[in-house]
């Protein structure tokens, strides 16, 4: 059987990955998006974003012809049979979500849809709150196209739950595929669709309303994102105990099959395109609908202070921070991603700023998105030892890879060796041997087993 056409509309990273992904798989697929630039630079083999193995995935489908992008919405729902719908939903100014951009592209489809002839399916992969994929892009889409859902065309939500630097690995090996469908027929051709991707290795579909299907996505990030909290919380009250170690009694809780072990490590807190966003449209839903939500209220009050957690600990070392030389290694908001949407590190710099300390910061593949947020408040380095080079304090803040190979020598470097290890990434032991070290979770001195 020849594999089917699909069409993926708004080229972000879900969109981009689901389109490279069924590309590579042997799908034909057609990206749409409404910047030019972007539709080119993906034409010409770049992804634009920094997501491992995307630009690898991108060159060969562009090659065989499997992917191409365009701006005309026309065009690749005239050559697709089902159409993804991955277009953004930013906050709005009070914490909803923002919907422009799901209704443009479920007009621009509907009107495509005017002079279809052949039955199309269109799924909602961008995350809306529960109602919107039947109450908002349903009738749009009909008012444009004069067709009726259900009968000319098929319509389900399908919400994605991959994350940022492993997003292919996330759509080649998902936990689970969630179908929201309006209508037996149009879960019917999605799950087809999904059977066909994944062949052997098909991961459980589990079939739903589609108000379900986005309550799912809401409810899901909100648990990842409280149990980040959780942790967080519990980590602050370690550092206030003699002798406590979150690393410790996190493994412990984690080895508890009814917790488990993922999203339990203590930092500095979260940050990304999706966990900040959606807690707070979370949380106004909550309210729109008369509701107390006071766990997701404390989970976002917790990952807003978290930050300031290294500044404290710089503060209580160097007392008066004005003009103290603060290094700060890591700017995306974790490691693998060139990311900077709600990152830690914004905040966290801005405070130190405030405090009139002067920041050098260093990040592997981040810098460049960082300058043009922070401009020339901050120096950037090129290598972490030049960062950490003549500094008052360093602040472990993105936990890369090559943060970890960091010896404690290496930070002898500094004018006053002050480590501040806002990610766990370093041995305790031996940092406090040769800097004066302190980190997130770490009680301020061991206690003998007899005390
Ligand atoms: C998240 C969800 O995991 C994904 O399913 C959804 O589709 C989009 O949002 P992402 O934002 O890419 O993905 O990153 P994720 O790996 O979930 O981490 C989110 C934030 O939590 C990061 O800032 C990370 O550093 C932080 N985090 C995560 C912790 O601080 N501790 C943890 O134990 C796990």
């Amino acid at each position: 059987m020849s594999s089917p056409s699909i069409s993926v509309c708004g080229l972000g990273y879900v969109g981009l990955s689901t389109a490279v992904c069924f590309a590579s798989r042997g799908f034909k697929v057609i990206g749409v998006d409404v910047d030019e630039q972007k539709v080119k630079l993906i034409n010409s083999g770049q992804p634009l974003i920094y997501e491992p193995s995307l630009r690898e995935l991108l060159a060969e489908p562009i090659e065989k012809g499997l992917l191409s992008c365009t701006l005309d919405y026309k065009h690749a729902i005239s050559e697709s049979r089902t159409t993804f719908i991955t277009v953004g939903t930013p906050a709005g100014s009070d914490g909803s979500i923002d919907l422009r951009n799901v209704e443009d592209s479920s007009r621009q489809i509907g009107r495509a849809l005017r002079d279809q002839r052949e039955w199309h399916l269109v799924v909602v992969r961008s995350t809306v709150t529960p109602g919107t994929t039947s109450q908002l892009v349903k009738p749009i889409i009909e008012t444009t196209s004069g067709k009726k859902c259900g009968v000319d065309w098929g319509l389900c939500m399908n919400p994605e739950f991959l994350r940022e630097g492993s997003a292919v690995k996330d759509t080649f090996k998902p936990d689970r595929i969630v179908i929201g469908e309006h209508d037996r027929t149009s879960g019917d051709r999605l799950e087809n669709l999904y059977r066909q991707f994944y062949g052997e290795q098909q991961p459980p579909i589990l079939r739903m309303s589609p108000v379900n299907a986005e309550f799912v996505k809401y409810a899901n990030n909100a648990f990842l994102a409280m149990k980040v909290s959780y942790i967080n919380m519990i980590a602050n009250l370690c550092q206030k105990i003699s002798g406590a170690d979150i690393l410790q009694v996190a493994k412990a809780i984690g080895l508890d099959k009814r917790i488990g072990p993922l999203f339990l490590e203590a930092g500095l807190g979260y940050g990304g395109s999706c966990f900040p966003k959606d807690l707070k449209a979370l949380l106004d839903f909550a309210k729109k609908k008369g509701i107390d939500a006071p766990l997701i209220e404390s989970t976002i009050r917790i990952n807003e202070s978290q930050p300031l957690k290294a500044l404290e600990m710089a503060e209580q070392i160097l007392v008066d921070l004005e003009d103290k030389r603060i290094a700060v290694l890591g700017l995306a908001f974790k490691p693998n991603t060139d990311d900077l949407r709600e990152a830690v590190s914004i905040r966290l710099i801005n405070a130190l700023l405030e405090k009139r300390a002067k920041v050098v910061a260093y990040d592997p593949i981040a810098t460049d998105n960082a300058r043009r947020i922070l401009g020339d408040k901050v120096l950037f380095a090129s290598s972490a030892l030049d960062c950490i080079d003549g500094a008052d304090s360093c602040i472990v803040v993105t936990e890369w890879d090559e943060f970890r190979k960091l010896r404690p020598e290496d930070f002898e470097r500094m004018r006053n060796p002050v480590v501040i290890d806002g990610r766990r990434i370093f041995d305790p032991q031996e940092f406090k041997r040769v800097v004066r070290f302190e980190a997130i979770g770490l009680g301020a001195t061991s206690m003998s087993p007899s005390e």
